[in-house]
């Protein structure tokens, strides 16, 4: 397997008794990318995640990690990956660094390696000054960061994480998302899941989407908007219903109408600029336009459409 690739998996599925989790997923994350895994409660991320650091095995398929295969644990790799498990709780009568100190030491990490290195995790996650409380007395938004540091003690090649923001208000969030960013910058391979569409749209430059264990996206993120149909569309109110500017709007072969009275929606299928176009034609056949808006088209709505408006909470 060629260097670059982080993590690949093949034809991977898993299932629970009869309920297929992950369905046949194909995925290839690209070494030092920021990778979002995005997808609606249930969607099967987080059995992803733990067929990936070996905590589940798959029901049929395979993957690789940093170019070594995953069958259960694998000590090997467990080394050169950090991760995060969704939701982490940890024994509540550690502090913060020595929570760090036990798992460095499941690292292999010397006293001198994690003597440097807890105390720059610590102020990295924000935790500067509260290092020697106790975990029972953190808040969950704390709790949250300890688990990101964890993540990052061996100084991995590549970190994944479960949703990493979820529990946190929104200043919260706007950390972890500047985490990420930083441990990007040290040249890490990121992937993490997330149900937040402008969480993954702020940090990452690739994004996949699954829904129901199925992939429905692979790639990046300014091409997810372009490559979906993002259901772009045109609505025009006209003064009154006019006779004829129906039959103007049929005749557009880049758009579908629908017709409510005095409105009409014309669902494009094209990416251009059509207002002018549409405009003349309205005008040509008598109708006088009160309002004309576009709608659609952003990356919200290709997600959309990608897992369905059920598929958001
Ligand atoms: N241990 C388990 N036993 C049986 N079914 C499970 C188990 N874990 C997960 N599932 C089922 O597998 C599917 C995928 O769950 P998973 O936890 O992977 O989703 P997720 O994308 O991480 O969701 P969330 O955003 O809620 O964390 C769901 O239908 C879930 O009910
Ligand atoms: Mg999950």
């Amino acid at each position: 397997m060629p260097e670059d690739r982080a993590i690949e998996t093949h034809d991977l599925s898993k299932n629970y008794g009869d309920r297929l989790a992950v369905d046949r997923l194909n995925l290839t994350v690209a070494s030092k990318q920021v990778h979002g895994f995005l997808g609606p409660n249930g969607a099967g991320k987080s059995t992803t995640i733990k067929m990936m650091v070996g905590l589940l095995r798959p029901t049929t398929g395979s993957l690789s990690i940093l170019g070594q295969g995953v069958r259960g644990d694998n000590p090997k790799v467990r080394r050169k990956i950090g991760y995060m498990p969704e939701l982490p709780r940890f024994p509540k009568h550690l502090s913060g660094e020595e929570l760090l100190d036990v798992y460095g030491r499941m690292y292999g990490m010397s006293k001198t390696e994690r003597q440097g290195r807890i105390p720059e995790l610590i102020k990295m996650v924000g935790l500067e000054g509260r290092g020697k409380d106790r975990i029972g007395k953190y808040s969950k938004g704390m709790q949250q960061r300890i688990g990101i540091a964890q993540a990052l003690i061996s100084d991995p090649e590549l970190v994944i994480l479960d949703e990493p923001s979820i529990g946190l208000d929104p200043v919260g969030m706007v950390e972890v998302r500047n985490m990420v960013k930083d441990i990007v910058k040290s040249g890490t391979t990121v992937f993490f899941s997330s149900h937040l569409l402008a969480e993954v749209q702020q940090v990452c430059d690739h994004v996949t989407v699954i829904h129901l264990g199925v992939m429905r996206y692979s790639g990046t993120l300014e091409d997810i908007s372009s490559k979906v149909m993002a259901r772009r569309r045109i609505v025009i109110e006209l003064e009154k219903p006019v006779d004829g500017v129906l039959a103007a709007l049929k005749t557009m072969k880049f758009a579908t109408v629908e017709a409510n009275v005095n409105t009409y929606t014309l669902h494009l299928d094209t990416r251009e600029d059509v207002r002018a176009e549409v405009s003349r034609a309205v005008t040509g056949a008598g109708g006088v336009i009160l309002r004309m808006q576009e709608e659609g088209g952003g990356l919200e709505d290709a997600f959309l459409s990608l897992v369905g408006k059920e598929g958001m909470a």
